[in-house]
């Protein structure tokens, strides 16, 4: 970040971004964007059908994202696509970019500023099992970190748990220790002052972590950083432009095999969430919002 470039910059900046996760935890980089920058249009998709991606063959993802990508921004028209998902993003940007014509914004793990903000110069790294084992993450600690020890844990039991508590359930303190204990149980985990959240599900349960924690350490996540990329990339569009939007999330998945989470999108400010049906090239969208269920193909 240079001098000139702070958030206040981005906070008459509009257009339409769609923010793009597996699952809730890009609603953590949705409120980090609606932060920075409240005049943009947000809408939400969360690839349901496909949850998690954490445990998922590289392969299975490379195929499915820029489809999904492709078809999403061809139903909502979005200036900027936010793939706020490491485990997607590490994996298949450059995928998804060739495959869009509008710019995408991708997710990756906070190493480097971990790196900066260590007074131990030893870090811990949270994320999905896919995430930990990216040829993009070892690059990001070679390249940022290498005079830095850097301790890695692969989970996806914190990604359940943190849609558990996006849904209003209370999971036991032991789960959180529990989940986080194989990094602390790490050789020089004793060192660990600084912990990145390299998955975007994971400030969800920050509070929970943090009070888990065998040892004082600082979680950091990259969560404002992609809003303020985001902000840049619309940053040619500044002014005084009021137009009616009502936040849409979609979901690529029957909403029924997913209870609660129309009410977490609606929590969010998400008055409308629609289920994006994606199979085998025929496109139909169901809406599900409060005003019952209407499908309509494309
Ligand atoms: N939120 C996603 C991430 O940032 C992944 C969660 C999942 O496993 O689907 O990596």
């Amino acid at each position: 970040m240079t001098a000139t470039d702070t958030s206040a910059e981005y906070s008459r900046v509009h257009g339409r971004a769609l923010v793009f996760d597996s699952g809730v935890g890009g609603l953590t980089v949705a409120e980090e964007l609606r932060a920075i920058s409240p005049d943009v249009h947000v809408d939400y998709a969360a690839d349901a059908g496909f949850f998690p991606y954490g445990d998922k063959e590289d392969a299975q993802l490379t195929e499915r994202l820029p489809e999904v990508a492709s078809a999403l921004v061809g139903a909502l028209d979005p200036d900027v696509f936010v793939i706020a998902c490491n485990t997607a993003s590490t994996l298949a940007l450059p995928e998804i970019r060739e495959r869009l014509t509008i710019p995408v914004v991708g997710t990756v793990p906070a190493i480097k500023p971990a790196a900066r903000l260590s007074k131990t110069g030893t870090i811990g790294l949270l994320a999905t099992p896919g995430t930990i084992r990216r040829e993009y993450t070892a690059a990001l600690i070679s390249d940022f970190a290498q005079d830095v020890d850097v301790l890695l844990h692969g989970s996806v039991d914190l990604v359940t748990l943190a849609e558990a508590v996006a849904r209003g359930e209370t999971p036991s303190e032991e789960d959180f220790a529990a989940a986080q204990a194989p990094l602390f149980a790490q050789d020089r985990a004793n060192q660990m002052d600084v912990i990145v959240l390299a998955c975007t599900h994971f400030p969800l349960i920050k509070t929970q972590l943090q009070a888990t924690a065998p040892k004082p350490v600082t979680y950091i996540d990259s969560g404002e950083a992609i809003a303020r990329q985001t902000g840049r990339i619309l940053a040619s569009r500044v002014g005084d432009v009021v137009v009616e939007h009502i936040p849409r999330a979609m979901i690529t998945d029957d909403p029924t095999r997913h209870p609660g989470l129309v009410e977490i999108f609606q929590r969010y400010g998400f008055a409308n969430t629609e289920a994006f049906m994606l199979n085998m090239g025929e496109r139909s969208v169901a809406s599900v919002s409060s005003a019952g269920t209407r499908t309509r193909s494309f």
